[in-house]
Order: C-alpha cells, then sequence, then structure tokens
C-alpha cells in the first residue's frame, strides 16, 4: 500500500475566476498523477472545484475547516454533514493558524476529529512546534502530545482514515524549511508513537506529510526521506507550475 499523498491548501487566497484557471491547468499537467492529489480549497470553491475533478482520477477535495457540531445556531460556520453533501473526502482539522489565531483547543480538534470522521471525512490532522519550543530542545514533546490529544481517544480502524501533517510553525509561509533529515526525525517519532499505542501495521501504514515552505527545489529531497510521504503545500500550490512540478517530485520519490 502507496503512503504518498500530495496536499494543496490555498488557505484564504484566489478568487473564483482564479481557482478555476488553476484547476483547469493542474488537470491538463497531472491527467496520469499516480500519486493522490488533495486540493485543499475554501469554502465557497469546493461545489465548483467539485465540478471541475469530478471524475478525474487522482484528484481529492478537501476543506480547511469544519464546525464541530452537527448543526445548529452557529452563524457561519460549515458542518461536518454541509461538507460531505459537496463532494468534499478530507478534511484539514488542526492547523497552526487555526491553533493560534482562532484559539483553536486540544479538545476542540479532537472533537472536530470525531464528527469529521462520523461523516466519512479523512481529518488531515497537523501537528507542529514553534521555533522557540524548537530552540527549547520541546519538538518531540509539543508533536506526541499534539498527536495524542488529537487522536488517542480513536478506534484503530478510524485511525486508518487519518493522514498525518507535521508542519513546524516557524517554517510556514516564511520561506524556511525544516531540513530533510530534521522533518524525517520528527516523522520517526510519531510514527513510533502510533506504533506504541496502535500497532506497528498501522504506523507503517500512516501517510504523514510534512509542511512548512515546500517548494519544487526542496520537494526531492524531502520526499526521499523515509518517513516523508508526501507534502501538505501552501504558498506553492497557488501556481499549477509549481505544484505541479511537487506532485512529479512526490510520484518519483
Ligand atoms: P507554506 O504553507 O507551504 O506556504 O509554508 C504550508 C501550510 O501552512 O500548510
Amino acid at each position: 500500500m502507496s503512503r504518498k499523498l500530495v496536499a494543496a491548501n490555498w488557505k484564504m487566497n484566489l478568487t473564483q475566476p482564479e481557482a478555476d484557471a488553476l484547476v483547469a491547468e493542474l488537470i491538463q499537467g497531472c491527467e496520469q498523477s499516480s500519486v493522490p492529489v488533495v486540493l485543499g480549497v475554501p469554502h465557497p470553491f469546493l461545489s465548483p472545484v467539485h465540478h471541475l475533478i469530478d471524475n478525474k482520477q487522482g484528484f481529492h477535495l478537501a476543506a480547511q475547516n469544519l464546525h464541530q457540531e452537527h448543526k445548529g445556531a452557529y452563524t457561519g460556520e460549515v458542518s461536518a454533514p454541509m461538507l460531505k453533501s459537496l463532494g468534499v473526502e478530507y478534511v484539514i482539522i488542526g492547523h497552526s493558524e487555526r491553533r493560534q489565531q482562532f484559539s483553536e483547543s486540544d479538545a476542540m480538534l479532537s472533537r472536530k476529529v470525531e464528527i469529521a470522521l462520523e461523516y466519512g471525512l479523512k481529518p488531515i490532522f497537523c501537528v507542529g512546534e514553534t521555533a522557540e519550543q524548537r530552540e527549547q530542545g520541546e519538538t518531540e514533546a509539543v508533536v506526541t502530545d499534539q498527536l495524542k490529544a488529537g487522536l488517542f481517544h480513536l478506534q484503530p480502524e478510524l485511525l486508518r482514515e487519518v493522514v498525518l501533517a507535521y508542519e513546524p510553525i516557524w517554517a510556514i509561509g516564511t520561506g524556511k524549511t525544516a531540513t530533510p533529515e530534521d522533518a524525517n526525525a520528527v516523522h520517526q517519532t510519531l510514527r513510533q508513537t502510533l506504533a506504541e499505542h496502535f500497532s506497528e501495521q498501522l504506523a507503517e501504514d500512516t501517510t504523514i506529510l510534512y509542511g512548512g515552505s515546500v517548494k519544487p527545489a526542496n520537494a526531492k529531497d524531502l520526499f526521499a526521506q523515509e518517513h516523508i510521504d508526501g507534502g501538505l503545500v501552501g504558498g506553492a500550490s497557488l501556481k499549477a507550475e509549481s505544484f505541479l512540478e511537487i506532485i512529479t517530485a512526490a510520484e518519483a520519490a
């Protein structure tokens, strides 16, 4: 079973015509992708992007957030059943921008993971340390604590639906990337933690993406690492040319 996957995180970028043009270029550029390509798009673009990628081999749709309740009086929020009804397959949960700027707690994130899984959505669950935590030598403790708080209450068969993403906060949108070796060491720790709590097999099968300034120039070296199964790509996913090069690097790894 291949663990490879490449995901785009457009964040709060692009307009509808720009999104249409980008998806059209991606479809044209990788009709034959052997690696699943997941597009994490803003909520208003979910339906139009779904129509563009429907029946296109290898393309999948992700939301960037969801609410932790099924429905109700939550003005401006979007629920798991809404996403499911739009053809969404994945949802990004625990991104550091949500943790930091929207005060999403571990408890809230674990509830978001549960409700996503209840509706058959696959969480892309993000963990990562700040620059200060890295300097203090706390990286492994921070990411394993986030992993445990977000996912360890799940039954093993549900954990199989989860994709993990290691995104050092200091590397997101900064142009600074973890060295492939440093990133791989954190991925290995995450996999080992899964093996200890769940099973060797489940740990071996789990996809763990790296995110934080992934670009064509560093993708090949990152994806060559044993425990790095692909990327969660922000800035470089907004241009077809750079994102296609990253997909090609994942295919070749
Ligand atoms: P970046 O963002 O590639 O622009 O650093 C990655 C992310 O935040 O998912």
